[in-house]
């Protein structure tokens, strides 16, 4: 599982070794992997940085050293770039495009002749795709590529399942750790205003355990191509002021950054 440092994947990964499974897990900070391992008493810490291509190699070829056959590949790292387009300079695409788009496609690559035979692989995306927001928008736009690599994937490669899961507004994640709050409040009004924020979000244990959900069903279901799932909070659209959202945000931002 790529991304099971922080956020869904970390619960997602969590609730994966606590139910048996044998479970690699990569992200860029061994503290946190290390964290990981200790409250799911199990689990194979790896550090990589998916932006980089020889890291993308080594970490699978580490997990099939330490797992053989991969039944499941989950991507569910993410870099936000946070910042009105009109500021994006060449390096914040290149990230947000390395870590959303290259890197997953780079790891799929590399996990591919290693795959058992009804492999899933799925990758987290957003419902920001096709309709992107004020200050999103070079993490809008790596998604929507990141979707049409996995249709891609699905017509190169069909013998491989290859799911997008779409995901909306979740609490308790690191998605926003490096969102100015001035930047922030201005961002919230007008997410507000255009209609995007839904007026609950979904809690991020919540999500990793619907999610281990999704890869069971998958895995115990391999004559079933399972293609797309959206997960998003039930409701109509935010009714509050932007100061009780901020409020609900600093509430449910993890322990760590409290
Ligand atoms: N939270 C939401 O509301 C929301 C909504 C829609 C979609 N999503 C999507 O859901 C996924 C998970 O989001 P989240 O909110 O859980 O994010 P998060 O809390 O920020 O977690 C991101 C994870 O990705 C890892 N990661 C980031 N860059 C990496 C890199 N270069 N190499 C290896 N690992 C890397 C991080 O670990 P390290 O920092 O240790 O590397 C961390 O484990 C993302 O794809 C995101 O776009 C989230």
């Amino acid at each position: 599982m790529v991304g099971a440092s922080a956020g869904i994947g970390r619960a997602l990964a969590t609730r994966a070794v606590q139910a048996g499974a044998d479970v690699v897990l990569v992200g860029r900070r061994q503290e946190r992997l290390d964290d990981v391992v200790a409250q799911a008493a199990g689990g194979h810490p790896v550090v990589a940085d998916i932006a980089d291509a020889d890291a993308c190699r080594s970490l699978i070829a580490t997990a099939v050293d330490t797992l053989g056959a991969i039944d499941a590949l989950v991507v569910c790292s993410g870099a936000s770039g946070f910042g009105m387009v009109r500021n994006a300079t060449q390096e914040d695409w290149r990230s947000v495009f390395d870590i959303n788009v290259i890197g997953p496609a780079l790891v799929t690559a590399a996990a591919l002749p290693h795959l058992a035979p009804g492999a899933f692989v799925g990758y987290l995306s957003s419902e920001s795709v096709g309709r992107p927001r004020h200050g999103l928008v070079p993490y809008s736009a790596s998604k929507a590529a990141l979707e049409e690599t996995i249709r891609g994937w699905r017509v190169e490669h069909p013998e491989v399942r290859f799911c997008c899961v779409c995901v909306g507004a979740t609490l308790g994640t690191e998605f926003g750790r490096d969102l100015d709050p001035a930047l922030a409040a201005s961002l919230f009004r007008s997410w507000i205003a255009h209609g995007h924020m839904a007026q609950t979000m979904m809690d991020v244990e919540d999500v990793g355990e619907a999610l281990l959900e999704v890869v069971s069903s998958a895995l115990a279901h391999p004559g079933i191509d399972l293609q797309a799932v959206t997960l998003r909070p039930p409701g109509g659209l935010i009714d509050g002021g932007v100061e009780s959202m901020l409020e609900t945000l600093a509430e449910n931002q993890p322990a760590e950054q409290a």
